[in-house]
């Protein structure tokens, strides 16, 4: 979900709907707005459905220098005009909108409607406002404190109150959360894109802070209103990064920016000499990364997938045991958390609620967690012992793609540095190194095939069902190709390992189930190209992606190559061809390829 607040001396109305817009790939599925009017107090505006058909149906009158909105997706209730934010209380004089969720909605929803309050949504939301209305605190800060001083959970919200119209009042606790700063106007947002061409200028809550925003300026508290000192900061940050611009999707920019964010991910941190990479925030000495006895990779989505690629660049360089997890699922298991494992939490957003509680579970019990996270200054950064920025630049699509290659990339950084501190030779680190360089041309390689494989995806279109197929270091990769498939195609997409083809999945190839099948040219070809032969024989389509040159023995398959580089970086090659894949299929099947349906691109809520 999104938020965005104004107030200053324009309409609110345009500039929060034009935010809204900017975040709508956070959750898309309701919207809304409330301005404060003059006499009119508070005036609220939502609706299921898209931004744009909020905007269309917006009243004409509707104006206010003071507001809040929401971009929603479902949690507490389905997608209806009535659960969409802002929320407000009976007299409507309070309006709320709000990011996480309150785990003690239903019982505060009993209290509330036993002291005869009537509440119209489905929503954990709607009892904040019920709450701040039912204050009798003279300030809305207070009003706001007595609220949250009953509530459990997680929130980053925004509040707007018709007796105090001169200010909103924002707290986060689990949600970001930042404040905007302009020139006699301010912002509150839950994401910087929101207000980035507005201001640059920005403070982050902390969580357990409530702020006053007013035209004039913010101030900070704790919970119990005393004051906090917050600076904001002016961030070196170019708008434009956040526009699509001429391209058809910000999915199809973001692919084709790869090649540039692999550069930098990598630039500054190769050293030659030693054959080496170095991360100095990993704050990790020599002696510390020789007593590590384990990796445990930790991410959700495509940042687990890519967690899987890592872990085995890991093991395979710095031969220390390695293995990644759902942060989801790990932090659930009551893990043991070993003192000499290095955790690695791997995400873009750096806001995945189940990412930071996965981390913030490592570190309760003493454990070391560094971050992989592209956004700067996010939560799970902030959260963990050290780390290293991806510097893909803002990723706005929710299927991941250039964060995704940026993320392979830091882990082979990673495993260069610990293998070169541990076992790994001069030679295989110049070997890397040399094939770390060599890599961003050949994803431009890759991608100039855009033309053949659109065509390749329009036949993978056709089928409802798929299979996505690999080994070793082209699992992951199959992974997060079926991944990408269905998740912007609705096509069903299953990925498996090759090898375990004859114990199931065999059962379903026909000639109306293509398989897509990772063939790289390593110790596994003939055993890949071997188990692919039962799939043609029971008139499976087969779509190959392999090396240049390959010699697949005569197997009827559509093929689609990718240069060579070193064998440990091939996974990342070989996946680029999958987004392309996924990409044209939902183009051709007419979807919406940044916004996929049910899906967000942070998930903030568990
Ligand atoms: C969501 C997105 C995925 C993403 C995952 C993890 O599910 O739809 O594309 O991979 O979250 O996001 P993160 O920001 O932690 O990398």
């Amino acid at each position: 979900c999104g938020i965005v607040g104004y107030v200053g001396g324009h309409q609110a109305a345009p500039l929060l709907l034009e935010g809204l817009g900017r975040l709508e790939h956070r959750g898309y599925d309701s919207a809304g707005l409330a301005v404060l009017g003059g006499s009119a107090g508070v005036r609220v505006a939502k609706r299921a459905g898209r931004v744009r058909e909020l905007a269309d149906g917006l009243p004409r009158r509707f104006g206010g220098k003071v507001g809040i909105g929401h971009t929603r997706w479902a949690t507490h209730g389905p997608a209806t005009d009535v659960n969409a934010h802002p929320h407000t209380d009976t007299s409507g004089r309070v309006a709320v909108v709000h990011n996480g969720i309150i785990d003690n909605a239903a019982a505060l929803r009993d209290r509330l409607t036993a002291q005869g309050v009537d509440l119209v949504s489905d929503t954990d939301t709607e009892v904040i406002a019920h709450l701040v209305a039912a204050s009798t605190a003279d300030t809305l800060e207070g009003k706001v404190r007595d609220a949250l001083a009953v509530v459990t959970g997680t929130w980053g919200l925004a509040v707007v109150h018709a007796d105090f119209p001169d200010r909103i009042v924002a707290a986060r606790n689990g949600s970001p959360l930042l404040v905007g700063v302009g020139d006699k106007e301010m912002y509150v947002a839950s994401d910087l894109a929101a207000i980035v061409r507005h201001t640059t200028t920005v403070a982050h809550l902390e969580d357990g802070e409530l702020a006053t925003v007013t035209a004039a300026g913010f101030s900070t508290f704790r919970d119990d209103l005393t004051r906090t000192t917050r600076e904001a900061t002016t961030l070196d940050l170019d708008p434009e990064a956040y526009e699509a611009g001429e391209h058809a999707s910000y999915m199809r920019k973001e692919m084709l920016e790869q090649p540039e964010a692999a550069r930098r991910v990598v630039s500054g941190r190769l050293d030659k000499r030693f054959a080496t990479a170095h991360l100095g925030g990993l704050n990790l000495d020599a002696r510390e990364t020789r007593e590590i006895q384990r990796v445990k990779v930790l991410g959700c989505g495509s940042a687990y997938y890519v967690g899987q690629m890592g872990a085995l660049l890991i093991e395979e360089l710095a031969r220390i045991p390695a293995d990644a997890e759902a942060a989801s699922e790990f932090r659930y298991r009551d893990p043991v958390i070993e003192p000499d494992t290095l955790y690695v939490a791997v995400s873009q957003s750096g806001e995945t609620i189940d990412t930071l509680l996965a981390v913030q579970e490592v570190r309760r019990k003493g454990g070391r967690c560094i971050g992989l996270v592209n956004v700067v200054g996010s939560a799970i950064a902030r959260e963990c012992d050290g780390g290293l920025y991806l510097h893909a630049g803002p990723e706005v699509a929710v299927a991941s793609t250039k964060a995704l290659t940026t993320m392979f990339l830091g882990f082979a950084l990673l495993a260069l540095q610990l293998g070169r501190v541990r076992d790994l030779s001069i030679a295989d680190g110049r070997r890397l190194i040399a094939g770390l360089e060599a890599l961003p041309e050949q994803v431009e390689a890759v991608l100039a095939q855009e033309d053949a494989l659109a065509e390749t995806a329009r036949e993978l279109a056709k089928a409802e069902s798929l299979f996505f197929v690999g080994r070793v270091r082209g699992f992951p990769v199959a992974r997060e190709g079926a991944q990408k498939f269905k998740e912007i195609s609705y096509r069903h997409a299953e990925a498996y390992q090759t090898s375990e083809l004859k114990h199931g999945p065999l059962a379903l190839i026909s000639p109306a189930v293509p398989t897509v099948a990772i063939v790289p040219d390593d110790e596994l070809t003939d055993r890949n190209v071997g188990a692919l032969h039962e799939i043609a024989a029971r008139g499976g389509p087969l779509v190959v992606v392999t090396h240049e040159g390959l010699d697949l023995g005569g197997l009827p398959a559509t093929r689609i190559d990718v240069p060579r580089n070193e064998k440990e970086l091939d996974p990342i090659l070989l996946t680029i061809p999958l987004q392309v894949l996924a990409y044209h299929a939902a183009l051709h099947l007419g979807h919406d390829i940044d916004k996929p349906r049910n899906l967000a691109k942070s998930v903030t809520v568990e």
